[in-house]
């Protein structure tokens, strides 16, 4: 078959024509996100949807796409992998998931990809529904709760005679998936566990085998798919031979303890230097950004419309946008006032505070001050944040962890340890 290039995130790459995006992007080290794709159901089922990427411009599930000549994919934009976790937080909403009290715990494919799009809460409404657990099967539980309806094991599963076991029941917000009886009673024991296997989460389970491997032992218990994977999003650093990243940083309304933190990487900064350069930054003391920047750093929530002018100036600037410290990523110690009214704030700071002037009575005000907000934003609640770093302040190498791995794709991983709260 013929070889042919495609592109995925601008880059070029190349694979047999006719392959499965997934596969193709696989190969080539690029990390599709996949729960219902199984090499050899053909065609795909494409029920899921959690590889959705943009192809030749237009949202398509990637594992119902095949390698022609000139194919043009984007995996890792922002709104993509945004879109890609909302899918799947919508199927953690939709069934009844406790990963605690789960057998499939370790082994699960939607447990791992929460994990992998670091999902910690869903964004929509639990529906709690009140789903069946069917325990009449000879030797299976049919647990409905945890069921993302791939259907999966409706295309694998089948007796010697070729009759299927599972069926599709009801449709839209109804559907579910029922099970034969007579049929799952025919299986042998291997069958019965291969259905358990193939199931991407813990809906099916085979009484006595569920538990067979212990935590530890299974197959997500440590590994990241991701890291299964070489990271192609940017190039990683070669010195010599790679583009100098820009970054630029900013303290909205912060104590400059996240800049200093950044600071105390000490010596390092002098690799460092060859690796970015700074734009807009009060370490450079640039004050307007004289160019587009791979990574923007946002200290400090805001607390005035002059910080929400500089955080969108930020985020239409950057390419990548990254909050750090408590102050941006929650508000932090200013949003202490978020439970006084303003003009209480006010009366205390200017009127009534121990160094006010006697009779005095000027809250300060002028056209060119920057008005007070009625309370502390954290960042996300003005403009799409990509990352948080979380600390009061981040460590450096924390900091400087995190803006390696997101401009060069290097593999980085957080001791609960080396979080940091002074
Ligand atoms: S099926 Fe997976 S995601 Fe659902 S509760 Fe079990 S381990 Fe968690
Ligand atoms: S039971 Fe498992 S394999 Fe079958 S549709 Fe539900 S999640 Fe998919
Ligand atoms: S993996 Fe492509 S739709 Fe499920």
């Amino acid at each position: 078959m013929a070889t042919c290039s495609f592109w995925i995130d601008g880059k070029k790459y190349e694979a047999e024509e006719g392959t499965n995006l997934i596969d193709a992007a696989k190969e080539n080290g690029v990390f599709i996100p996949s729960l219902c794709y199984f090499q050899h159901i053909d065609p795909p089922l494409g029920t899921c949807r959690t590889c959705t990427c943009k192809i030749n411009g237009r949202n398509d599930p990637a594992c119902t796409a095949y390698i022609h000549e000139g194919l043009q994919v984007e995996v890792n934009t922002p709104e993509l992998v945004d879109m890609r976790k909302a899918l799947v937080e919508m199927m953690f909403s939709e069934g009844n998931h406790f990963c605690p009290a789960c057998e499939k715990s370790g082994n699960c494919n939607l447990q791992h990809m929460g994990y992998e799009l670091g999902i910690s809460v869903t964004r929509f409404p639990h529906l709690f529904k009140d789903h069946l657990i069917d325990y009449q099967p000879k030797r299976m539980i049919m647990e409905h709760n945890r069921c993302i309806k791939c259907k999966r094991c409706i295309e694998e599963v089948l007796t010697k005679d070729e009759k299927r076991v599972f069926m599709s029941l009801n449709r839209g917000n109804e559907t579910m998936i029922g099970i034969d009886y007579e049929q799952e009673a025919r299986l042998t024991d291997e069958q019965a566990i291969n259905a358990m296997n193939i199931c991407p989460t813990g809906a099916i389970i085979v009484r006595g085998k569920s538990m067979a491997k212990p935590f530890g032992e299974r197959a997500f218990d440590m590994v990241s798919a991701q890291k299964q994977f070489k990271h192609n999003i940017l190039e990683k650093p070669n010195k010599g031979n790679f583009e100098k990243k820009t970054i630029a940083t900013v303290s909205l309304a912060g104590c400059f303890g996240c800049h200093m933190s950044m600071l105390d990487i000490d010596e390092e900064i002098m690799d460092i230097a060859e690796l970015v350069s700074f734009n807009k930054s009060p370490l450079t003391d640039i004050k307007n950004f004289t160019q587009r920047c791979h990574l923007g750093i946002v200290e400090g929530g805001c607390c005035n419309t002059e910080n929400i002018e500089t955080l969108k100036k930020f985020r239409e600037m950057c390419d990548i946008l990254v909050v750090m410290g408590e102050c941006a990523v929650w508000g932090g110690l200013p949003a202490m006032r978020n439970t006084i009214p303003l003009g209480e704030c006010l009366e205390e700071a200017y009127l009534n505070c121990v160094t006010s002037e006697q009779g005095e009575n000027t809250v300060p005000y002028h056209e060119d001050l920057p008005k007070i907000l009625d309370r502390i934003y954290s960042c996300n609640e003005i403009v799409k944040v990509d990352y948080m770093i979380p600390g009061c302040p981040p460590t450096a190498t924390h900091i400087w962890k995190v803006v390696k791995s997101l401009l060069w794709g290097e593999d980085y991983s957080l001791l609960y340890s080396e979080f940091k709260y002074d």
